[in-house]
């Protein structure tokens, strides 16, 4: 059967502050800038969740995408939407929450739950210029 892949996108929106509590507030300052504001600031994330699989032949899916997109949000979006990373999310405790970490935090979570299909690509965009892509490697 062909192998194909496809993505259903979500969105979410999220405070946190960048900044590793290990340094100092100078060399915090000087690595991260504005984002190292102790008082928060947001972003509107934006989720893309690539898996594939074969086209089942019965059904003509690889998944159902309603599926994807509620076990997308179960697992992912309701911990993630209106959250403060830093200090709501237990799944980001102890890491810096960067959009690097946040994705790989979210690969962890989701690769388990999606099949028949298999977790391929996750895009996370933090803002509209810039996109982590994580493959599970
Ligand atoms: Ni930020």
């Amino acid at each position: 059967m062909p192998l194909v892949a496809i993505t259903r996108i979500l969105r979410f929106n999220a405070a946190h502050r960048v900044y590793n509590p290990a340094l100092s507030d100078a060399e915090n300052d000087r690595l991260f800038g504005k984002c190292n504001n102790p008082n928060w600031h947001g972003h509107n994330y934006t989720l893309e969740v690539t898996v594939e699989g074969e086209v089942d032949p019965k059904t003509g899916y690889v998944i159902d995408l309603g599926d994807l997109k509620r076990v997308a949000e179960r697992e992912l979006i309701v911990h993630l939407d209106h959250k403060n990373l830093n200090l709501d999310v237990p799944f980001m405790s102890g890491t810096i929450p960067t959009t690097e970490n946040l994705v790989v935090a979210c690969w962890r979570i989701l690769a388990p739950k999606v099949a028949p299909a298999r977790l391929a690509k996750l895009r996370l965009w933090e803002t509209e210029n810039h996109y982590v892509d994580y493959e599970g490697r």
